[in-house]
């Protein structure tokens, strides 16, 4: 389904992103691992999360969702040893892809298959393959890294992992499966990365802790304690919102009940230092607490200078990276990105469909290998884009159209509900505002 978006007048009025799609995830995972019913307040109900509704239900769990709350009665750490294996569809979701095979990985006898659709098929799992194996699990991969992803369960053992990449994913996945390992397992990265599973972690009585030097530890667990858990709204869907009120002159909007994770406002930081405007209790960077941080943003439109944006910030703005680039195309100078390889194996190659996607709309934007070269023209004519099936190039799109000069058509728009279904109907609101 393709979708145009017009320049528009100012946005105004308040607006609530949906539900954390990756707390979301981790909320209903560990829900499934416990032994009491889990209360999950205002899970993401959009495809990949639903995607992971469903398998976890495959596995033995019970979901019953209501509107506003989900409770989930779950099978206990050991107690996917109940279902023998089978094929779990992961939809488009490479998050469920990566931090199921950790719990899969520690259920001795269990033989699983994680598959999905087009793109899912193309996204690298030789990342969790490594480490699980090394943990003792027989996990194999099509071409050695790439799904069908075959996961044989067994007793594991506690390893040291060193991330050779910054993965939220990855680090989540060998925590998980240190869960169910003999003696401790240590996961370092080199960077931080969003830190939702670890939050998690300490919140439910795990014995998990993490060290002076980032290093984050993990031990045998017999029973998760998880308590209710309540999702915050999403930041990086926040994110598209913050780009458009700050692109689209006289806007004033207040983004309501967003998450404020440190390790989620990447973006944010990167905005504000190009002159962006946007007030809110952003949390203060370093912070390693239970539970997620929430609040409001009030966002002005503002005018931009261009920025250089390096590797370790990458990590904490990975979803983001694509509104860089359209803060870019307004802002005096040229912005650099670079250390962003990672973009190239997400839902779809986001360099390429940044850098063809914002180019063929008359934007002055050039790849790299590892990211690309914006130079700010002030301006950008509008045409068409294809969102490549992928969820956050469709709504770059969207709000491409909105600060262009003759609209631009979004290709395969229907992605967005991979994380964002009501998107329509949000920006219908401010311009009504
Ligand atoms: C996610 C982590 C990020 C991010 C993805 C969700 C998560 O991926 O891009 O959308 O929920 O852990 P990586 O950790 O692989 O960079």
């Amino acid at each position: 389904m393709n979708r145009r978006f017009e320049p528009s007048g100012s946005l105004r009025g308040h607006v609530a992103p949906p539900a954390d799609k990756s707390i979301s995830h981790r909320a209903a995972l560990f829900g499934a691992m416990s032994d009491e019913p889990v209360a999950i307040r205002n899970y993401l109900y959009a495809e990949d999360t639903l995607s992971t509704l469903t398998a976890l239900r495959v596995l033995g769990a019970a979901v019953d969702m209501q509107e506003g709350e989900l409770v989930l009665r779950g099978v206990g750490l050991r107690g996917a040893l109940e279902a023998t294996g089978g094929t779990l569809d992961v939809g488009n979701s490479g998050t469920l892809l990566r931090l199921l095979p950790g719990w899969l990985a520690g259920q001795p006898g269990g033989v699983w298959t994680l598959d999905g659709d087009e793109s899912i098929r193309k996204r690298p799992v030789d990342r969790v393959v490594e480490p699980l194996a090394r943990m003792g699990a027989a996990v194999k991969a099509r071409e050695g890294r790439l799904p069908p992803l075959r996961v044989g369960g067994s007793q594991l053992t506690g390893i040291e992992y060193d991330l050779p990449v910054a993965s939220a994913q990855v680090k989540s996945c060998v925590l998980i499966a240190g869960l169910l390992a003999e003696g401790e397992t240590v996961v370092r990265e080199p960077h931080p990365s969003r830190d939702h599973t670890e939050r998690i972690l300490l919140g439910s009585h795990a014995r998990f802790s993490r060290r002076d030097d980032g290093a984050l530890c993990v031990a045998q667990l017999d029973e998760l304690e998880l308590g209710e858990v309540t999702v915050p709204g999403d930041p990086s869907s926040a994110a598209f919102w913050i780009t458009a009120a700050t692109l689209v002159p006289d806007s004033r909007i207040v983004i309501d009940g967003v998450g404020l994770n440190w390790t989620r406002t990447g973006f944010i930081r990167i905005a504000e230092r190009m002159g962006a405007v946007v007030v809110g209790e952003l949390e203060a960077p370093g912070a390693f607490t239970p539970g997620e941080p929430i609040g409001d943003l009030d966002v002005a439109s503002s005018t931009l200078e261009c920025t250089e944006i390096v590797a370790a910030e990458i990590p904490l703005a990975i979803d983001e990276i694509p509104l860089v680039a359209l803060l870019g195309v307004f802002a005096e100078g040229e912005t650099i990105v670079s250390g962003a390889g990672e973009l190239r194996v997400k839902e779809s190659d986001r360099i390429m469909g940044v850098v063809e996607g914002l180019g063929g709309l008359g934007a002055d934007i050039e790849a790299t290998a590892d990211g690309f070269v914006v130079r700010g023209t002030g301006r950008l004519r509008g045409g068409t884009i294809d969102s490549r099936g992928d969820h956050r190039l469709a709504m770059l799109g969207a709000v491409a159209g909105l600060v262009s000069e003759e609209g631009v058509e979004v290709e395969r728009f229907d992605a967005v509900s991979v994380s964002y279904p009501s998107f329509e109907r949000d920006l219908e609101r401010l311009l009504a505002g």
